[in-house]
């Protein structure tokens, strides 16, 4: 199991955002977190990468509890969370080298993370000029670049057209199977990790309501997802 939690609460002032939350990612797979704005998404992947401890409970990494203050676990997450965040006055290149200068692990080349995401003509230009997209690309490729066992990413594929999706999903894939990493992607959009997620847990008003194997799903609902989301969002049983 590469990630689990064990009761995961998080409360802000007295409003708990997410309710006792059992989850279970296994080594090398694609996870797929749904669940509609306001979920606790956000708030549960910034956990699950170490970035924000929860109020109640545990979250385990390869089998260790992991706090927000471990300095060794940082280069084996790599995450996106939200509104990535760059020196927008640097070049691409210039923000990757920042942070693998940060990370201080192996990694792959800032060319190498740049052309796999499809910005290899771009990296000296500087941030503010790039569109929602390229910025998307830019942050996927900060996640990654060095490595890490653990990819985290929130709504990767806004801002991102149709090609674009295409070869992001393409690349989950890619850094699955070449890299071994596990990921796991939330989505508001159901067709977003339909094709792409080995695993899908649905959060609804911050509760874990089930978590299932894409090839159960597959088996129990031929003709996608959309019906099993439904059911599981708005049903009240
Ligand atoms: N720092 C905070 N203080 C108070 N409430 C917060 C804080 N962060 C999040 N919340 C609340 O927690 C709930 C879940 O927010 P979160 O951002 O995790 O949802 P989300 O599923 O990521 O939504 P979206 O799809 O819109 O990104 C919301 O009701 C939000 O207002
Ligand atoms: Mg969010």
């Amino acid at each position: 199991m590469k990630v689990k939690t064990a009761d995961v609460s998080k409360l802000y002032d007295s409003y708990e955002v997410l309710k006792r939350i059992n989850m279970n990612v296994d080594d090398g797979n694609i996870y797929g977190l749904l669940g509609p704005n306001g979920a606790g998404k956000s708030t549960l992947l910034k956990m699950l990468s170490g970035l924000n401890a929860p109020s109640l409970g545990e979250v385990y990494f390869n089998g260790n509890a992991l706090h927000i203050d471990d300095g060794h676990v940082k280069p084996l997450i790599g995450s996106v969370i939200e509104t990535p965040v760059f020196y927008n006055h640097l070049s691409a290149y210039e923000n990757l080298s920042i942070h693998l200068e940060y990370m201080n692990t192996d990694h792959l080349t800032i060319e190498e993370a740049l052309t796999i995401v499809g910005l290899k003509t771009a990296g000296d230009l500087p941030v503010a000029k790039f569109s929602l997209g390229m910025r998307q690309r830019l942050a996927v490729a900060r996640a990654f670049i060095h490595l890490p066992e653990l990819l985290v990413l929130d709504e990767p594929l806004n801002g991102l057209d149709p090609k674009g999706v295409k070869e992001m999903r393409a690349l989950f894939k890619k850094l699955r199977g070449q890299f071994d990493m596990t990921l796991i992607i939330s989505s508001h959009i159901l067709n977003e990790i339909e094709h792409v997620a080995d695993e899908i847990g649905i959060l609804h008003k911050g509760e874990l309501l089930t978590e299932v194997s894409m090839q159960t799903l597959k088996i129990n609902y031929p003709d996608g997802i959309e019906t099993f989301f439904f059911n599981m969002t708005e049903g009240d049983g």
